[in-house]
């Protein structure tokens, strides 16, 4: 099993307490020096799939570096997994060992790395598919990708780009890359102790082998219809570089401009602004406007029972408003076991990314050390099943729900299993594809362990807690009988309100969403927590105060089915970051096949439903605070 890390926050624990004298490093992130002469440790990764000069991505799965197809140098006497963290599994990452040779500090050129490898038909129009859908090789040299230098157009700067290609599409055809020009950054920390600070690599395609490397000479083509022999070779350059170990990842991390970051983030916020104040300054006015009315009628009926006057101005007034609704409101909406589900599940997810993002925007999810993005959502997501089970528990308890072994028992089962059943089934279709990118079977046991013995458990006692506590009664009292529900108008309707209401929150988070997705899809490195952790505090507010005012005008249209609304009308924008990845998919991406098609999809429907879960939840539950709120300030005789 190759999860070295799987608990980043013990390792933390542990770095501290056995290196408090030492610089601080975190897990994964400490340098190593080398001796001139040490062997430096070249690994390899998955193939991945990257954008063509036209920008499009042409397929979605990735392919381990020892297919047999690719027919790579192998190390004797066998390649070896490299350990590796839970979330960089899932996210794709295969880390194995390599045959390069690559020692500190002494060039060496034309290196053959194995003996001619001799390519079949079939294994050649293989490659050569890959390298039409533009593939690229990942290296990792001493931790650092390596890249090929890219210089942006519209910034002037030069940056590495991650990977670099597996062959080159020209005018005379296909041509595999077999010979590599690895350069090496190298930064004296004192004398003959070297750190790697940059690495290069640029991939050749050469035909004719002498003892050049057949520079200069013809580019290498793998025929479809005859057998080609294939000599890999390669040759290393050390440099000398002021750059010093700890700024080593800035060329990586390249913003590709960042004023359209800048610019739609001010636009976003001040719209977001604008509408909030607008939407609380209306509300207050017209809450306390409608409050001090209902309490004042009150008052009159009581002092001066016999005034005509009063009673018919108080059969006039109360005509209308949320106040008629009063008896119905705190009624359980229909099907409350699944929206207390949901919501236990949105209230877990919602703290979950508040945490994930802190955590990014305080450093402690750098790049170098891999995958631990995705291991502190799974641990995060795992340890805060209680809030999960607490949260469920509450809510159905206040609809005076009976079925409460089954909300238990649904509250850790039902979202993660209709997220596993999904992944489960795209796994399957990655498998079939022979892809890298299928999770491996140790790997879903892991998972499924996890979520057996410690999310389950936890949300348990979650429940337990949250039953014991007592129900949250409601301000009012609930009338026997239900009161009619005028027929709304059309914007009112549940299609037009989910409409309206779930472009907002998904407007503040849009610009951030397609960073987020070239980062998924195009194997970027996502870095820009701070531009997140802006975007998903505006969103929390637009879906807050959109919901809000929706529910208020649907009780005053005397709709006292607020509940399920609240949750839909919020949810609305998960559908609107699902229609964005379809657009995405046309303009962006040109999968062919089936497979590709139906991964995108699949992944794309799960990151949507989980997003309306989350939504979903911040509107209701805001919802709920507001409409507490507003019947515990009116007097009900
Ligand atoms: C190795 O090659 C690099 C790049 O060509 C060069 O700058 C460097 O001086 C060479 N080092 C040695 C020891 O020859």
């Amino acid at each position: 099993m190759r999860l070295s890390d799987v608990s980043p926050c013990t390792v933390i624990l542990a770095s501290f307490l056995i290196a408090p004298a030492q610089a601080f490093y975190l897990p994964g992130v400490a340098p190593t020096s080398y001796k001139s002469g040490d062997l430096v440790p070249l690994n390899v990764n998955r193939l991945t799939p990257v954008g063509n000069q036209d920008g499009s991505l042409r397929s979605v799965i990735s392919f381990d570096y020892y297919h047999p197809a690719f027919h790579f140098c192998r190390p004797e006497p066998e390649p070896k997994y490299v350990s590796e963290s839970l979330g960089s599994i899932l996210f794709g990452d295969r880390i194995m060992t390599s045959p390069f040779e690559l020692k500190m500090g002494i060039n060496e050129t034309c290196k053959k790395s194995c003996a001619e490898k001799k390519f079949d038909q079939s294994s050649a129009h293989f490659v050569n598919r890959r390298i039409a859908q533009g593939f690229a090789l990942n290296w990792l040299i001493d931790g650092l990708p390596a890249g090929q230098l890219i210089e942006d157009e519209v910034t002037k700067t030069k940056f590495y780009s991650q990977g670099f290609a597996l062959g080159i599409v020209d005018d005379t055809g296909v041509h595999l890359n077999n010979h590599y020009d690895i350069i090496v950054d190298y930064h004296e920390v004192t004398a003959d102790q070297y750190r790697v600070v940059g690495v290069i690599v640029q991939p050749d395609s050469r035909d004719k082998q002498d003892d050049r490397c057949g520079e200069r000479g013809p580019r290498l083509t793998l025929q479809d219809n005859l057998e080609t022999n294939v000599q890999f070779t390669y040759s290393v350059y050390w440099r000398p570089s002021p750059t010093a170990w700890a700024t080593r990842w800035d060329k990586y991390l390249h913003v590709f401009d960042p004023k359209i970051h800048w610019f739609s983030l001010i636009n976003s916020a001040v719209i977001v602004v604008f509408l909030t104040i607008t939407v609380v300054s209306i509300l207050m006015r017209a809450l306390r406007r409608d409050i001090q009315r209902y309490n004042r009628l009150d008052s009159i009926n009581l002092d001066d029972l016999s005034g005509t006057s009063a009673v018919a101005e108080d059969g006039v007034q109360e005509d209308s408003g949320w106040k008629l609704v009063h008896g119905d409101v705190f009624r359980a909406p229909s099907h409350p076991l699944i929206l207390s589900v949901f919501l236990g599940n949105g209230a877990q997810l919602f703290v979950m990314t508040g945490f994930t993002i802190a955590f990014a925007l305080l450093g402690f999810l750098s790049p170098s050390n891999r995958g631990s993005l995705g291991t502190l959502m799974i641990l995060l997501y795992t340890v805060l099943g209680f809030i999960g089970g607490y949260v469920s528990a509450r809510v159905y308890k206040s609809f005076s729900g009976e079925k409460w072994k089954l909300n238990i028992g649904l509250t850790p089962l039902l979202v993660p299993g209709i997220v596993f059943s999904v992944f489960f089934l795209l796994n399957l279709f990655l498998w079939i594809q022979a892809s890298s990118g299928a999770v491996p079977f140790t790997t879903m046991l892991v998972i499924v362990g996890i979520w057996f013995l410690i999310s389950v458990p936890l949300s348990f006692a979650g429940s337990w807690f949250g039953f014991r506590q007592p129900a949250i009664s409601p301000p009012v009292r609930i009338n026997q009988i239900p009161r009619q529900i005028p027929p709304s108008s059309t914007y009112m309707r549940p299609v037009p309100s989910m409409l309206l209401v779930g472009i907002l929150p998904f407007g503040a988070i849009f610009v951030e969403l397609y960073f987020i997705m070239s980062s998924i899809w195009f194997s970027k490195v996502y870095y820009m927590f701070g531009f997140l952790f802006l975007c998903y505090g505006l969103m929390i507010i637009t879906c807050a105060a959109v919901t809000v005012l929706m529910i208020y005008f649907l009780l005053c249209s005397e709709n006292y089915h607020w509940h399920w609304r609240a949750f839909m009308t919020a949810g609305a924008s998960a559908g609107y970051v699902f229609a964005n990845a379809m657009i995405y998919w046309v303009t962006k991406l040109q999968l062919g096949g089936l497979a590709g098609s139906v991964l995108y999809i699949g992944y794309s429907a799960l990151i949507s439903f989980l997003f309306f879960i989350l939504t979903g939840t911040i509107g209701y539950l805001t919802s709920w605070a507001f409409v507490q709120k507003i019947y515990g300030s009116i007097k009900i005789d």
